[in-house]
């Protein structure tokens, strides 16, 4: 390839006036023949995934995909209260995603570290999974993928651990999160439980991700969420959320996001046909 210093070198896709190819794929040999979390797992990693590799990543977006109001979403709710367009919002949005909210890198980079540490030191996984554990607790560290504050036990954790253990993704990154979660007991005298973006981390690098693409996995599939977001906030309220005439509350108070909130349809079922 010539040096060229405004040539954008990228190993990802090129076009030219009649064609875009990515990866080597022609993009409509794509369209219609890939869904979603394959078209991601490709894009990212290069390669088409298997077939359990391409359902555990369109199962993890799902799964992750909404959540009412976080700091992600409330964040572009008042962005777009202030009268920023939709992408202006979703963008300032996908900055409240950090190293506390929609973390899924952190906990993957963990259970890295973990496992490293148990061919470092000779140890099983659930050694170096316990001996974690008690030394961040005694270093007053927040373990990344663990507790969540509006849940404590966060109701997408156990759904994702089942699929994953259902398509044999789960291996040894998925036995540490859980050998990490079960050493809780002893260290905090409860368990804190492994959230969903630490099971988005643990599942992930059992699927082949690294820690940045779950970060970017995670950051996709939330950006569905916070544009809907921003076009119900721009569409049904009037902007200056929360200025005046309004009680003071807490937006990410569980108390304020039950059915009472919601007008959305009631509970329903999958039809049969799925
Ligand atoms: C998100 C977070 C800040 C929420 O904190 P919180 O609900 O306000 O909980 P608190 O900070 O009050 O913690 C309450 C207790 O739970 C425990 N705890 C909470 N999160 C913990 C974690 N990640 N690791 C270890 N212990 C944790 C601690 O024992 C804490 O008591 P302590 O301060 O006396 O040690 C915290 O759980 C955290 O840092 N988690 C890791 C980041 C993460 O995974 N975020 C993704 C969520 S979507």
């Amino acid at each position: 390839m010539p040096e060229n210093p405004f040539a954008w070198r990228t190993g990802i896709a090129w076009k030219n006036k009649d064609r875009i190819v990515i990866r080597g794929y022609d993009v409509n040999e794509l369209t219609g023949n890939l869904d979603f979390g394959q078209m991601l797992f490709l894009v990212l990693r290069g390669e088409l995934p298997d077939k359990a590799q391409g359902e555990i990543t369109n199962a993890l977006m799902v799964n992750l995909a909404e959540h009412a109001m976080s700091p992600s979403s409330a964040t572009v709710r008042f962005a777009t209260s202030g009268g920023a367009e939709l992408n202006s919002a979703v963008a300032a949005g996908v900055s409240a995603i950090g190293r506390l909210h929609g973390t899924s890198d952190r906990p993957a980079q963990l259970f890295r570290d973990v496992a490293a540490r148990a061919e470092r030191e000779s140890g099983t996984p659930d050694e170096a999974a316990r001996a974690t554990v008690a030394e961040m607790r005694s270093a007053g560290e927040r373990m990344p993928g663990f507790h969540h504050p509006q849940h404590i036990q966060d109701p997408r954790t156990v759904r994702l651990l089942e699929l994953s253990d259902k398509l044999g993704i789960s291996g040894r990154y998925v036995r540490i999160a859980r050998a990490m979660q079960d050493a809780t007991e002893a260290v905090f005298g409860r368990t804190v439980f492994l959230n969903g973006p630490g099971a988005m981390g643990c599942i992930g690098l059992d699927a082949g991700y690294e820690p940045l693409e779950l970060k970017a996995m995670f950051i996709v599939c939330r950006s569905l969420s916070l544009s809907a977001h921003a076009i119900e906030e721009s569409t049904r309220e009037k902007g200056w959320r929360a200025s005046s005439n309004a009680d003071m509350v807490q937006p990410l108070s569980l108390e304020m996001q039950g059915p009472h909130n919601y007008d959305g349809p009631g509970d329903r079922v999958l039809p049969d046909q799925r």
